[in-house]
């Protein structure tokens, strides 16, 4: 009997097939969705409408990591959800299994090789390359030594006309009170070994724009975080008739994403100089005010806009004297759920709904500047189902209803990204250890006496 160790138990993962090894579990079971490549077993579990990640790894890292992930999901750090740990399988032989974590599909991801599978522009590698350095620096401030940190450990959302990015591999990250700067140097050491290889890898297979070079890449990732670490966390000292500058850098925080929760803020006791240090400082300051005012939850650029949008809308309605949280409740009826409503439900595969409300205005802006009018909310979203969303490729696609394009490639296994493209000429890479190949190895070898034996000689 197989055991589940979870916070929120799903019943409908019990009658699943524990007893056999991930790898040979039925179609029937499973669901084919866009994945990075991963050392373990991983594969999309769907039981009714939920789609589950499950990843075959030993019991002390499954433990471990579903531990961590649930630690960073309390601290609300953009990592996926764990669900589950099922512990005590074995086979028909009675023969153990490994354990399997369990976490939610995080919805609309992305791994990194299907975005530049689709051509990356330079500036998106740009954008992608910011995100992974936020989060990074997310996970520092709560003291989350990641110590795997590459792109393959990470998806990607679309947030606005950036992206967000999420953890998706916490087996070595380990939570501390704070963290060294030893600590933060180790994972930007970790990091540019292995973004460094990803990158070449990209550049490899034609995927990396020529302009792009991995090596400046990694130097960028490495300068962007020392940046915003800076900024994040520096003592900053001015005289004291500059106070104003107090507030400045909490705006730049917000700026960034951040709000300050303590403001380390010392002055000489004559006053004339200040200095201020941010103490704690949290990501998601437009998130949590879109959710505050709205009940909406979206990404941090997503909410940005529309809290934009919203005061936009104040503004041209003349409701300025207008309470903030009725301003709100009127904007999400008369703007936001219109739009949402237009969607047909056969498109709504393609993008979130906050993605695609920042999508309609910058439409509408762009057909505003086109036209020399003011275009309605409701035509620009009409014009965007039209023009954009039915020919944008289908984000939550499951690989086995992917139509083929002219110039698009159906895996062999839809189930197992590793397992190469369908109609590859070329027979995939074997391992020479595994077929046998490799010239026996001499007996000799590790004899620490005959060793010992020849160095006296
Ligand atoms: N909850 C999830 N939602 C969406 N995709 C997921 C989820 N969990 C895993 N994946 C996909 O599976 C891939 C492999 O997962 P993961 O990195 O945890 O495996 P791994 O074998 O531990 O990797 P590594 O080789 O780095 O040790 C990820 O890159 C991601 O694309
Ligand atoms: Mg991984």
């Amino acid at each position: 009997m197989p055991r589940f160790l979870s916070s929120r138990p799903d019943s409908r993962l019990i009658p699943l097939p524990w007893q056999l090894p991930l790898e040979t579990w039925p179609k029937e079971a499973l669901v084919a969705l866009p994945r990075g490549i991963s050392r373990h077993v991983v594969r999309f579990i769907k039981v009714g409408n939920s789609v589950y990640a499950a990843k075959e790894v030993i019991a002390t890292l499954a433990l471990h990591e579903y531990r961590i992930l649930t630690d960073l999901h309390r601290l609300s750090t953009p990592a996926v959800e764990p669900v589950a740990v099922v512990t005590d399988r074995f086979d028909e032989q009675g023969i153990p299994l490994d354990p399997v974590l369990i976490t939610k599909h995080l919805e609309f991801s992305l791994p990194y090789r299907v975005l530049f599978d689709q051509g990356v522009r330079p500036a998106t590698v740009t954008r992608l390359v910011d995100a992974m350095v936020v989060l990074l620096a997310r996970l520092h401030l709560i003291g989350c030594h990641w110590g795997d940190v590459s792109l393959s450990n990470v998806l990607f959302r679309r947030d606005a006309s950036e992206f967000a990015a999420y953890l998706v591999d916490a087996e070595t990250a380990e939570l501390h009170p704070t963290l060294t700067n030893g600590q933060r140097a180790n994972d930007l050491e970790i990091a540019r070994i292995n973004l460094y290889g990803e990158f070449c890898d990209l550049e490899a297979g034609r995927m990396l724009d020529s302009s792009l070079d991995p090596k400046t890449l990694v130097e960028s990732i490495l300068a962007r975080y020392r940046d915003l670490w800076a900024e994040l966390t520096g003592a900053e000292e001015f005289s004291g008739d500059e106070t104003y500058r107090i507030e400045n850098r909490v705006r730049r925080l917000n700026a960034l994403g951040f709000d300050v929760a303590e403001l380390d803020l010392q002055t000489t006791p004559d006053g004339s100089t200040i200095r201020i240090q941010p103490k704690v400082v949290d990501a998601g300051h437009h998130s949590r005010r879109l959710l505050r005012l709205t009940g909406l939850d979206a990404e941090e650029n997503q909410a940005r806009r529309m809290l934009n949008d919203m005061a936009t809308y104040r503004w041209a309605t003349g409701q300025q004297q207008e309470d903030e949280a009725v301003v709100a409740h009127r904007w999400l009826t008369e703007c936001f759920q219109p739009v949402v409503n237009a969607v047909p439900p056969e498109l709504r595969g393609k993008r979130d709904f906050a993605q695609i409300f920042h999508e309609v205005l910058d439409y509408r802006w762009y057909q505003s500047q086109r036209e020399s009018r003011e275009v309605p909310l409701l035509e620009a979203t009409h014009g965007y189902i039209n023009d954009v969303l039915r020919s944008l490729p289908d984000e939550r696609r499951t690989l086995t209803q992917v139509a083929p394009h002219a110039d698009e490639r159906l895996p062999a296994n839809p189930f197992d990204p590793s397992a190469g493209f369908a109609e590859d000429d070329e027979p995939l890479p074997q391992d020479p250890w595994a077929t046998g190949e490799m010239p026996a190895v001499d007996p000799n070898f590790l004899d620490i006496d005959a060793l010992r034996a020849r160095a006296k000689k």
